[in-house]
């Protein structure tokens, strides 16, 4: 007989890490398209995704119906034994997407550290060069080599040091990161944070050094801040001047999450190497970087493999991910939900009960960030100068919305919650999940 809820509740709270945190002591039971239910009935919109990975809904039925065939067909079709079909039908699927022609080879991984780790590994070896840029707020995984370059909260890395060395970050044009306000311009936060990668190159890694710049075209761990396509502009010629590799980390952003198939397309700046995991399989373990062919036949056979990279059961769900986001049309949902999105987002800043509280509502897509002007933690921060604003808004909002049936995930240092729904969200539920957040809002300000 299955144990009850509570025992294996118990077993949770007696015997899985301390480790890892959760929004909601519960398990989950089952998911169903925008909705998770949990062990006690409960059925909660899910705005996460399980972090952005969900993106066609929770057991999306050609997917899931794709990974049943082919468990029953092969499971384990190991890549240094032979290829198996649907990794050469998941590349052939991929092909057509990716956001320049140039990007034409793949290697496949299991999670987006290992991919990231992998995409390292081959620019250090491509380059002979050592040294990697990242940005300051940039997450990229908690292995160890990812966990050295993610730079958005010490909690993933404080205490497990030594870190891989040769990591060099620099300020993201997030005006928080240069301690300017909400209200300044792009212009001015791309030239600042392009003169510090300058001088970076000047003071602490010589070009003839670096390997590579690492960015994620739009930050996720560091915020939720799209980045201004001249940054990205900027990136790439800085990055062809001294030979120096330029990596997008798609890994959050990409297969639609953004309104586009990729984020980088609303740049058109074409990155060396592309990094994508998460929405490639709708939650089947699975992640990926492409880059030139021309660059990855440099490299010796055996140099990049694992045992289960590219599994045939994750790439079959991959394969079918591919279809049904033409065959149901998902990037024209995520874009006229975004607008629904958007707008309910600045009613709620309009309402003038609580309209000063809110700092910022940016993103694109379904990748939204919502920014509350709760104080400061630091006394020298000119962007949230509001003594007065309610205090940790975005855990609170995202704790009332949870009541309400509804997950919501905060991010970064910042007071920032991250509105993340399945890209094939219905009109209605979009609404729902909108009405349930400016509800909590409300509450959380009259609260004070
Ligand atoms: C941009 C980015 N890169 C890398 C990762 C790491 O991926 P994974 O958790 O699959 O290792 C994440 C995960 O959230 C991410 O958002």
């Amino acid at each position: 007989m299955a144990s009850s809820a509570e025992t294996l509740l118990k077993v949770g709270a007696d015997h899985v890490t301390k480790g890892m945190g959760r929004l909601t002591e519960a398990i989950m039971t089952k998911g169903e398209g925008s909705y998770l239910t949990l062990h006690d009935g409960r059925r909660m919109l899910d705005f996460t995704c399980g972090i952005g990975v969900t993106n066609l809904g929770h057991c999306h039925p050609k997917v899931s119906k794709a990974a049943a065939d082919q468990c029953m067909n092969l499971v384990h079709g190991q890549i240094s034994i032979a290829y198996h079909q649907k990794y050469l039908e998941l590349v052939e699927n991929l092909i057509p997407v990716m956001p320049d022609p140039s990007l034409d080879s793949f290697f496949l991984w299991n999670s987006g550290s290992e991919a990231v780790e992998a995409a390292i590994k081959m620019a250090r070896y491509i380059t002979k060069r050592q040294n990697v840029i990242v940005m300051h707020g940039a997450y990229h995984g908690r292995t160890f080599g990812a966990m050295a370059l993610t730079r958005s909260k010490t909690v993933y890395f404080d205490g497990s040091e030594p870190l891989m060395p040769g990591v060099f970050p620099m300020p993201f044009p997030y005006w928080h990161q240069h301690n300017l306000p909400p209200t300044t311009s792009e212009d001015e936060l791309v030239s600042r944070s392009l003169y510090q990668l300058e001088l970076l190159l000047q003071q602490q890694t010589a070009p003839t050094r670096t390997a590579a710049i690492l960015v994620e075209p739009v930050i996720g761990e560091g915020g939720y801040v799209p980045a201004p396509p001249s940054f990205l502009k900027g990136l790439r010629e800085i990055a062809d001047k001294h030979g120096i590799l330029l990596i997008f980390d798609e890994v959050q952003s990409g297969f639609g999450r953004t309104g586009k198939y990729f984020a980088t397309e609303y740049s058109g700046v074409r990155p060396d190497m592309l990094i994508m995991a998460k929405g490639i399989a709708n939650g089947f373990p699975l992640s990926g970087v492409v880059t030139r062919k021309e660059l990855t036949d440099q490299l010796k056979p055996g140099q990049m493999g694992g045992t289960y990279a590219g599994n045939a059961v994750a790439c079959a769900a991959a394969v079918a991910c591919a279809e049904v986001m033409k065959e149901e049309n998902i990037l024209v949902n995520t874009q006229k939900r975004s607008t629904e999105l958007f707008a309910a987002l600045e009613r709620v800043r309009q309402n003038p009960a609580v309209g000063k509280h809110i700092l910022d509502i940016r993103g694109l897509g379904l990748m939204v960030g919502v920014e509350f002007a709760s104080p400061a933690t630091s006394k020298y921060d000119v962007a949230a100068p509001s003594p007065n604003a309610p205090k940790n808004m975005a855990s609170r909002v995202a704790k009332r919305c949870i009541e309400k049936g509804m997950y919501l995930l905060t991010t970064s240092i910042y007071e920032v919650v991250r509105f993340i729904p399945p890209l094939n969200i219905s009109e209605e539920d979009m609404k729902k999940g909108c009405d349930i957040f400016a509800e909590a809002v409300e509450e959380v300000v009259k609260e004070g």
